[in-house]
């Protein structure tokens, strides 16, 4: 499936367009804050030995609308007003389509083997966005569509239901990527609802079978175990011997009736799996417009990158996947057309308390 549209152009033409060039060496050893448009900058990219683990963006959405810094109560201003602009967002369209198609596709290019891509968009656009990366990235590199909570809900004037989410598209290059699986704790409810027993040392535990479905003839599983065999059509979940290593650990608890099974204390469960809607709204009165929750950007980072991983972002804005990126131990590139959003960044790298070592990184103006 593919999307046609006019003015769609060929990958060829598209990776081997014009390239930035810049006043100084680039050091790709270190991190790096290039100001101007992304698509030629990252042809340069290409030439170099960088690639990325991840790359974030959140890029203009098609709104019409033009962005302006902090000072005003709304962000957005008309046309005519254009004295504290960040950034505009008139680009509509196929035309918009094709802006992000070509991003995307080098982009790709950039990534490492098992690296991912994250691109965050709005319901109004994001499902013709989608059928642009399937083709690019392929469906069978889709991971997910996330429902970002944006906002608390509002009373829309217009007869429809309320907007508060937007959407975060995930792809990967690879079917092997690099996946740290992020968790969130227990909450209280949950912990009392799931480990009802207390033990001697007043620590909640639950227990769960020592046997599993499927029935094995052969091999450790299907042996007896202190005169005991797994019951019919199952087998036991571990060899006799670690039954042995747990029961002497004191990690089997024994019924009346002389059924065995395993303790499981909720002070060392691993935390919930993350699932596809997430509620990380935006700063209320952001610096820089559109500015994105950090601790958004700090979990699919740590999600999707090493210590030591490069992360990209192409739009940066006001810099939240580069500090983000800079408190996790990762290297960074950031790219912005905007002087504002690059004055934005070196704010939020240099003002940040939590960042407990001066930033490092050289800037660049493309030219
Ligand atoms: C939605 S904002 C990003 C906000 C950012 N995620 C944050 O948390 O602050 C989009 C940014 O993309 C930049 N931008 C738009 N088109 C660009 C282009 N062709 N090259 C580089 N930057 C661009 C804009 O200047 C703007 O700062």
């Amino acid at each position: 499936m593919e999307l046609h549209y006019p003015g769609k152009s060929g990958i060829l033409d598209i990776l081997n367009g014009p390239k930035a060039s810049f006043p100084t060496h680039f050091n790709t050893e270190k991190n790096a804050l290039l100001e101007g448009d992304n698509l030629p900058i990252m042809r340069t990219l290409l030439d170099s030995p960088l690639r990325f683990d991840l790359c974030y963006i959140d890029p203009p959405f098609a709104t019409g609308h033009s962005f302006r810094s902090s000072t005003h109560r709304s962000a957005t201003i008309s046309k005519s007003n254009a004295d504290a602009v960040a950034y505009n967002d008139f680009v509509k369209g196929a035309e918009f389509i094709e802006f992000i198609r070509q991003r995307a596709i080098v982009i790709r290019e950039l990534l490492s083997d098992n690296g991912s891509f994250y691109l965050h968009i709005d319901y109004k656009i994001g499902h013709y966005v989608k059928v642009i990366l399937d083709e690019i990235f392929g469906t069978e590199n889709f991971r997910n569509d996330i429902t970002r909570i944006k906002c608390n809900p509002k009373n829309f004037r217009r007869n429809a239901y309320g907007n508060i989410k937007d959407m975060i598209l995930f792809y990967t290059k690879s079917r092997n990527f690099l996946w740290n699986e992020p968790t969130s704790p227990l909450n209280d409810a949950e912990i009392f609802r799931l480990f009802k027993k207390i033990d001697a040392h007043g620590r909640r535990y639950t227990t769960v079978p020592v046997h599993a479905p499927g029935e094995t003839q052969h091999g450790p599983t299907a042996q007896a175990w202190k005169g005991l065999y797994p019951p019919k059509g199952r087998h036991w979940r571990t060899s006799p011997d670690e039954l042995d290593q747990l029961d002497n650990n004191g990690f089997i608890e024994w019924s009346s009736t002389g059924n065995p099974r395993r303790i499981i204390y909720a002070d060392e469960h691993q935390g919930k799996k993350i699932q596809d809607i997430w509620d990380f709204k935006d700063p209320a009165h952001p610096g820089y417009p559109t500015e994105k929750n950090l601790a958004l950007l700090r979990l699919i980072i740590n999600a999707s990158s090493n210590a030591g991983s490069h992360v990209l972002d192409c739009f940066a804005g006001s810099g939240t996947t580069l500090l983000a990126s800079a408190l996790s131990g990762r290297r960074w590139v950031g790219i912005d057309q905007s002087a504002t959003a690059i004055k934005a960044i070196e704010n939020k790298l240099h003002t940040c308390p939590a960042l407990t070592e001066k930033p490092d990184f050289q800037y660049l103006k493309a030219q």
